[in-house]
């Protein structure tokens, strides 16, 4: 599906709240799934991926109830499923899953298969397999990608050195830790989401945290709770940008996660404007011990470009596309390092976005690691999403800030993590249609 952007005729005034955070669903899901007993979970997010996750727990026996963002599931019992357990365009769903399935003891003495769009089956697998068979774990792939087949078994705990800050990989170990025998101890050369190990003492679970340190002992049983998702930063940060781009605007999004491990963006934003243009108000901790904040935009006059300091790269990993679109109306030169992992996301989000700033007339050098941005005029015409929802939101974002009208194709992608966004868009008062 094409979606249409018109640039902005006047100031984006108004106030949201934005979907449950993408992350945190996922793991509420699977978490409640494995624990005893009946977990609550408000703020759920409604979208594509986390219904994918939602859909596997049922799949393997957890019992599922939904009421909008209202989620109930019955888990402690679970059984092989009947068909392959599709996690659509979710890596997150997919590596967390395999992570809690290889060494569940319910399941010992089948075999598991987990299935994935063309996305996720391209996308590399080995940085969990290889953790988890070295604590034991049985799985097979496609030379490294899905589809995957487990063989759950006992597994041991040890200690893992990972070589990239992964949440998803660290997440993956961590759910084969608490089915293991023995401790598991993971180090990361740097902070990345720290969602699981906020999460699962709600669930019981007894962890340790230290810099860049994890560790558990296992077997452990996680008993269900009540959780509630906070805002998604990841969502909140196209609609906090839109702001940022159309001058005299001013918005303010509530109830947005603002956990430290995923504040890069809002790090690159204040860089990029000065003087400040964001404000975060009645900060508090959810049952989740998430931090939540209300987030104000206000009065832009235009960004200006910037050199991203690398140690952002992981706290900011999800908004680069945006950033990139943000680079292209800024005054001077943006410059990206240290982010080769965007090139292993839902597309290479180096290489797509830099060839879609390219078809707006934004000069754009794509290298191995990152792009340098030259920001300045943003022509209208048409792009493509490839697939990926990340893209076609950030490139409707940079629509409001474009000569002439955007035309996205593919923007059906927005679905996999936030289904709200062109109401919500519209809400602020942005001209965005379906075509
Ligand atoms: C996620 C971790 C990040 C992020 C992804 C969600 C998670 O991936 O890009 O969208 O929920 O743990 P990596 O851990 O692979 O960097």
């Amino acid at each position: 599906m094409k979606l249409r952007i018109e640039p902005a005729s006047r100031p984006l005034r108004g106030t949201l709240r934005p979907p449950g955070d993408k992350s945190i669903s996922h793991r509420a899901a699977i978490f409640g799934g494995l624990a005893t007993g009946t977990t609550r979970i408000e703020g759920f997010l409604v979208a594509e991926d986390t219904l994918a996750t939602l859909g596997a727990m049922a799949a393997l026996g957890a019992r599922v109830r939904r009421d909008a963002g209202q989620v109930e599931i019955q888990g402690g019992r679970l059984h092989a499923p009947d068909r392959a357990l599709d996690m659509g365009n979710s890596g997150t769903g997919m590596r967390l899953l395999t992570g809690a399935l290889a060494g569940h003891p319910d399941l010992f003495g089948t075999t598991l298969e987990l299935i994935g769009d063309a996305s996720l089956s391209r996308r590399p697998m080995r940085r969990i397999i290889e953790p988890l068979a070295a604590m034991g774990a049985q799985i097979d792939s496609s030379d490294g990608h899905a589809p995957l087949r487990v063989r759950p078994v006992l597994l041991k705990g040890r200690t893992h050195q990972l070589s990239i800050a992964s949440a998803q990989v660290k997440s993956a170990i961590l759910l084969a830790g608490l089915q293991a025998e023995g401790t598991t101890t993971i180090t990361e050369p740097g902070p990345s989401r720290d969602h699981t190990e906020r999460l699962v003492p709600a669930f019981g679970v007894d962890i340790d945290c230290g810099d860049q340190r994890v560790m558990l002992h296992g077997p452990q049983r996680l008993t269900a709770c009540r959780v509630s998702v906070p805002g998604d930063p990841s969502s909140a940060a196209f609609m906090i940008a839109a702001a940022a781009l159309v001058p005299g605007s001013s918005i303010e999004i509530m109830q947005v996660g603002v956990n430290p491990t995923r504040n890069g963006f809002f790090r690159v934003l204040e860089k990029m404007s000065s003087p400040s243009i964001l404000r975060l108000q009645a900060q508090t901790a959810n049952a989740g011990a998430e931090p939540v904040a209300s987030i104000c935009v206000t009065g832009p006059s235009g960004l200006k470009g910037v050199e991203i300091p690398e140690q952002w790269v992981p706290l900011a990993i999800d908004e680069f596309p945006l950033i990139m679109a943000m680079a292209a109306t800024a005054g001077g030169v943006t410059t990206i390092t240290g982010a080769a992992e965007l090139r292993v996301k839902e597309s290479d989000r180096l290489a797509v976005m830099s060839r879609q700033l390219q078809r707006l007339g934004v000069r754009v050098d794509e290298t191995a690691d990152g792009a340098v941005v030259y920001g300045g005029r943003v022509d209208g015409g048409e792009v493509d999403a490839e697939g990926d929802h990340r893209i076609a939101m950030s490139l409707a974002v940079l629509g409001l800030a474009a000569n002439g009208p955007v035309v996205i194709n593919g923007a059906q992608w927005i679905q996999t993590s936030y289904p709200g966004f062109v109401d919500d868009l519209n809400l602020l008062g942005a001209e965005a249609r379906w075509i």
